[in-house]
């Protein structure tokens, strides 16, 4: 599966089966994780991994009893350390960098934990004092997403998504006496006859033999890290 296949073709799930996942592959996750952009780089997040069915019970229970987080044989908890942002970039840092780097690795893990075949679901809905309680965060963290992973035990539909004439506003269509944004009305014509998808496909053909070669070396790296850490 190539990079525009995975990103079209993702979909939440709440139903796993009971199937334990390999650790080969969990460990593609987190690396995919620890592999996403943050401001300056600073990387101000850690990943809680949780397999113990006490602690999953625990924070279904902290996701409002959204109790088929617990049926997940893992979870993840992306924390941000917004001291650390703090320090660097102030309270936007603080407030605003630590969330979307946040954001960015769970992105990251969705989309690597789809294209191994798994499946996961973006969780924001939680306490966050009751989640930093269970895993004994301490002050300095603060959980951001939560993400069961498991085997798909269910079949989401394509959920509603907005058209992108009703998301693109060209240059020439800014103000429009809507608060800085004109619809555009004749999406042919403002992309100069421009098949968005026929393009899309196109580029992801071309892009999956570079993908491909660009894979092989991550999967190739991840193995040589999960083969020195056996011998540990
Ligand atoms: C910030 C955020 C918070 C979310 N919180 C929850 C949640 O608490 N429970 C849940 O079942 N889904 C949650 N979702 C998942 C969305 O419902 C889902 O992404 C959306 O319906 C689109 O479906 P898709 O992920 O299959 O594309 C959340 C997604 C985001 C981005």
């Amino acid at each position: 599966m190539d990079a525009i296949e995975c990103i079209m073709t993702r979909r939440s799930v709440r139903k796993f089966m009971d199937v334990p996942v390999e650790k080969n592959k969990l460990g593609i996750i987190l690396e995919a994780g620890a592999h996403a952009p943050s401001a300056g780089n600073i990387q101000n997040w850690k990943f809680f991994y949780v397999r113990r069915p006490d602690l999953k019970k625990a924070i279904a229970d902290a996701c409002q009893q959204q109790n088929w987080v617990a049926t997940a044989p893992v979870i993840i908890v992306v924390a941000s350390e917004p001291e650390k942002a703090a320090r660097y970039y102030g309270v936007r840092g603080e407030r605003l960098y630590s969330i979307q780097n946040c954001a960015a690795v769970a992105e990251n893990m969705l989309l690597a934990t789809h294209a191994l075949g798994l499946a996961s679901c973006w969780i924001g809905a939680f306490s966050e004092e009751s989640v930093n309680r269970t895993l004994n965060m301490g002050e300095k963290f603060r959980p951001q997403i939560i993400l069961p992973i498991g085997y798909p035990d269910e079949q989401t539909p394509e959920p509603m998504r907005l058209r992108i004439e009703q998301l693109v506003i060209f240059e020439d269509q800014r103000g429009g006496g809507n608060g800085g944004g004109g619809r555009i009305e004749d999406i042919p014509w403002a992309l100069k006859d421009y098949n968005v998808l026929g393009r899309l496909i196109d580029s992801a053909s071309e892009s999956s033999k570079k993908l491909s070669k660009t894979g092989k070396k991550f999967i190739e790296k991840i193995k040589t890290k999960i083969e020195e850490g056996k011998k540990q």
